[in-house]
């Protein structure tokens, strides 16, 4: 039985992307940041998982004209894309196609429609996390789960939960030994457009990132608008981590912790390794 070794949330900025292959690292302004993902690298190495079940959302890059609430990649490969402003030197990123037909089974009986796609371009909203957790060759296959975030009307904080509480049984019911870590991206407060442009709140940043690790399912009763509310239309993104979450058990055991709001958006790092699943 496959079995999920904790999960992680995580920004997925386009800035980070561009301080990265810039070699800013380092620089007064970026280090903080990227320092703080060294405790994520630390627990990667020690799980050493097979395959990441990534919960992110595209942004109209492979879901423009038609746009489905939840889809899932079934194909060998997940190709990186150019995003206007050149293709990251990143190859394309392997799928787990065994797992991830499992998953859209067991995920379509349990009353989730899922969209099933051959492939899934690799935007922002998957390759950042990737690139700031790990090293190329990549050293686990990448299953993309995406979610609508970007064209209403969404799928509510409610659904997002409730499909991590399936993806949790589906991965549990799959009848292989794979290690898995559920990797939720996106958000935390921003917003990039209209009169609120510029708008960021890291006390509701902070206190999502409590509320996820310590009362996860009270966030599934907030409504899409008062996330957007309180953190920026954009950060209505957060429906990945709570769906990340909602894959975990209660007895989850934190990390790493990390946040910081510098800029246009909150940047938050957090790893929960899952208790239940320990091997003793
Ligand atoms: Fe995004």
């Amino acid at each position: 039985m496959a079995r999920i070794l904790g999960g992680i949330g995580a920004s997925h900025a386009p800035s980070l992307a561009f301080a990265q292959d810039a070699g800013k690292q380092n620089e007064p302004e970026w280090k903080e940041i990227f320092d703080a993902y060294h405790p994520a690298h630390a627990w990667l190495r020690e799980k050493a998982p097979d395959t990441v079940v990534l919960i992110y959302n595209d942004h109209m890059n492979t879901f423009c004209d038609i746009v489905p609430s939840i889809a899932i990649s079934v194909g060998e490969t997940n190709p990186v894309i150019d995003e206007g402003w050149g293709k990251r030197p990143f190859p394309d990123c392997p799928n787990d196609p065994e797992m991830a037909w499992h998953l859209v089974n067991h995920l379509v009986a349990h009353d989730f429609d899922i969209t099933t796609c051959m492939s899934q371009q690799v935007d922002h909203g998957m390759l950042t996390p990737i690139t700031m957790l790990f090293e190329p060759p990549w050293p686990v296959r990448i299953i993309g789960v995406s979610i609508n975030a970007v064209q209403h009307p969404l799928p509510s904080p409610r659904r997002c939960w409730n499909l991590g509480r399936e993806i949790r049984r589906a991965i549990e019911s799959y009848d292989n030994d794979a290690k898995v870590v559920v990797l939720g991206t996106g958000g935390l407060s921003h917003q990039t457009t209209g009169s609120g442009f510029g708008h960021v709140n890291p006390d509701w940043d902070q206190n999502f990132m409590t509320l996820l690790e310590t009362e996860p399912e009270t966030l599934a009763d907030y409504t899409q608008d008062e996330i957007m509310i309180l953190g920026g239309a954009e950060s209505v993104e957060v429906v990945n981590w709570i769906c990340m979450r909602g894959a975990l058990s209660d007895q989850v055991r934190r990390v790493h912790r990390f946040y910081a709001a510098p800029m246009l958006t909150g940047y938050g790092l957090l790893v929960l390794d899952e208790k239940l699943n320990e091997e003793s």
